[in-house]
């Protein structure tokens, strides 16, 4: 939700701006600017529009300069305008700001300043943090003072980088809530919203913490509390490559990431299940002292993360049999939820940096809940405030659809489950060693399924013209159908809904006619006739319905007009092969529909504001 990128050296910093802001468009693609420092004044080139845009205008008008900060708006307060687009400056242009995040404070600033004769160009909450810094700095403070004071005024959630045209050998940076990390480079630093933005110039990076602000020059990075205390920070060594946060010839990230899928699950699952036997849970200290101590678990997480946790709240309560209450991170933090030392919150996310649910991990933390986070980014802020991490090592997923994450997700599901069966004793070694060499050929199943993706793409040539599409299931398969269900209505912006298939009779069969799609979900075989039952009712009221269904079941067939098979397996398993079908028909309905599938109107990566 808005990407930050900021340089000071000794190269041309517009390019690496630009470098840097081509590497974030998917935290906000509203509008794009830069302010680069020319030797004697801030110079700020921004607009509205994709980053392409603020490209073409770079062009046309050349800045050159060693210092700068760039911007890709998601707008929260005001709308994509050329004016409402950062970097946003002080009305002198003595000071230049970017900002990721809300000031909840910010009217009461403004009209602070605004008494003191201030005047504000934009509708922005951003605009006036240049402001107040400016005029802590008119009143004689010192550029770095004027900061200090500044954010200590500031309420809500903000990454800033911060220029001054006076104070050319300094770049700032602050962090609180929403994140940022700082790249060490050689005569040379760099600030960014997320690591792929300076993977180019360096590996070696800071993970700045909440409340902090760093003092970056060229050669030196100093890192404080709000309190101003200097923080000796240990330098994090980025493993991964450019390449893969890169297209790899994929005509999008979302087909590439889909493709990951097999490789992903089958890391995921041999590092903690690993071949030489048992599940290695690493440091995650969740051994038979601690789960005796645990009374109940609450999934928490937003969106697709939200739906992974749900397969993961079926299969605790129904294998292990502890209670488990799921909750979207956004109602959870609001609801005073019923939290002890007795609880266990599981909090899924893949950023790590989703506000609601990194409220929702701190307010259980409060009450004394043990936090363990489902997180793909490492070192982000989810990973480092829970307890424990089990990290899903999905890599970089660029796409603003999520699949690779919600299958590594699931994957990390069914392993905790299996570790808590097993170590309550609610499973035996040997049927653990059936769903062993079953999860083992979990990713080889997922490669069949990609195989055959002409299925998929055929069935979204022949209902291209379908507005309407219900995804029903049952048990297991209704938690794939409402993630089915997301990924049409975010890329292909279609109306979708998943229904528990039992309950369309309850009321939405009403809206069932012969321009409605239903798609069912029919992996769970123990509930098979009832779902046909239901494939029937609605086919009876003139729906074209498409039946997502384990190889060798010719019953649905009968019914269903169109099938599309999955390889057999398990039935707790299933859901990771079910839910591979409904990303391809997503994707594919979205290419009919010319949408924009990486970056999908209105919607932005990682949601850093509540
Ligand atoms: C859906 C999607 C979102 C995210 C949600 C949580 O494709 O990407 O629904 O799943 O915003 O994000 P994370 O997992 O980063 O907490």
């Amino acid at each position: 939700m808005c990407g930050i990128v900021g340089y000071i050296g000794k190269q041309q910093a517009p390019s690496i701006l630009i470098d840097g802001l081509t590497k974030l468009e998917y935290r906000g693609y509203d509008s794009a600017g830069v302010a680069i420092f020319d030797g004697s004044d801030i110079n700020v080139l921004k607009t509205k529009g994709r980053l392409s845009n603020l490209i073409k205008l770079v062009i046309e008008h050349p800045v050159s300069g060693t210092l700068g900060i760039g911007h890709t708006r998601w707008a929260t307060h005001g709308a994509p305008s050329d004016i409402n687009a950062h970097p946003h400056m002080s009305e002198d242009s003595e000071i230049a700001v970017v900002h990721n995040g809300i000031i909840e404070n910010y009217m009461e600033i403004k009209e602070e300043l605004l008494k003191s004769g201030w005047h504000f160009v934009s509708e922005t909450d951003s605009e006036i943090i240049a402001c107040i810094i400016d005029k802590y700095y008119k009143d004689g403070m010192s550029f770095e003072d004027a900061v200090f004071k500044a954010v200590a005024r500031l309420e809500g959630s903000y990454a800033l980088g911060i220029i001054c045209k006076d104070c050319p050998e300094k770049l700032i940076a602050v962090r609180k809530g929403s994140p940022l990390v700082i790249g060490k480079g050689n005569g040379e630093n760099f600030i960014a919203s997320d690591i792929p933005a300076i993977l180019n110039y360096t590996r070696e990076v800071y993970f700045l913490e909440e409340d902090e602000i760093a003092v970056i020059t060229e050669d030196s990075i100093a890192i404080y509390d709000k309190d101003r205390n200097a923080v000796n920070r240990d330098i994090y060594h980025v493993t991964w490559d450019i390449e893969a946060a890169e297209k790899s010839g994929y005509a999008h990230f979302m087909l590439k990431e889909i493709h990951e899928q097999p490789k992903i699950v089958r890391e995921t699952i041999l590092k903690r299940v690993p071949e030489s036997g048992g599940i290695d849970l690493d440091n995650i200290k969740l051994g038979k002292e601690e789960l005796d101590n645990i009374d109940r678990i609450y999934v928490v997480a937003c969106g697709t993360a939200y739906y992974a946790g749900l397969i993961g709240k079926h299969l605790i309560e129904k294998i292990c049999r502890i209670p488990v209450i799921s909750e979207v991170a956004s109602e959870f933090r609001y609801k005073d939820p019923i939290l002890d030392e007795r609880t266990l919150v599981i909090v899924v996310s893949q950023s790590g940096e989703t506000a609601d649910t990194l409220e929702a991990l701190r307010i259980s933390k409060r009450h004394g809940a043990r936090v363990l986070a489902i997180v793909n980014a490492v070192g982000s802020s989810i990973a480092r405030e829970a307890d424990d991490v089990f990290y899903i090592l999905a890599g970089p997923e660029i796409a603003v659809a999520s699949t690779k994450a919600y299958s590594a997700q699931v994957a990390a599901m069914y392993i905790l489950t299996c570790h808590i069966a097993l170590t309550l004793g609610k499973m035996s070694e040997e049927e653990f060693e059936v769903i062993r060499a079953e999860l083992y050929s979990l990713p080889s199943k997922i490669e069949v399924i990609l195989n055959n993706k002409s299925v998929e793409k055929k069935l979204a040539a022949k209902y291209k013209d379908v507005r309407n599409v219900f995804f029903i299931g049952r048990g297991l398969d209704y938690l794939v159908s409402q993630e089915g269900s997301l990924k049409l209505k975010e890329i292909a912006y279609l109306h979708s809904e998943a229904y528990a298939a039992g309950e369309l009779k309850h009321g939405p069969i009403a809206m069932i006619d012969e321009n409605t799609l239903v798609v069912a979900i029919a992996a769970q075989e123990d509930l098979i006739e009832k779902t046909i039952s239901n494939i029937k009712e609605v086919k009876a009221r003139g729906a074209n319905t498409i039946a997502i269904a384990m190889k060798g079941n010719t019953k649905i067939a009968d019914v269903a007009d169109d099938v599309i098979y999955i390889p057999r397996t398990m039935g707790i398993l299933a859901p990771i092969l079910a839910n591979i079908p409904d990303q391809l028909f997503a994707y594919y309905m979205a290419i009919n529909l010319g949408t924009d599938i990486d970056k999908p109107r209105n919607l932005a990566k990682s949601v850093t504001v509540e």
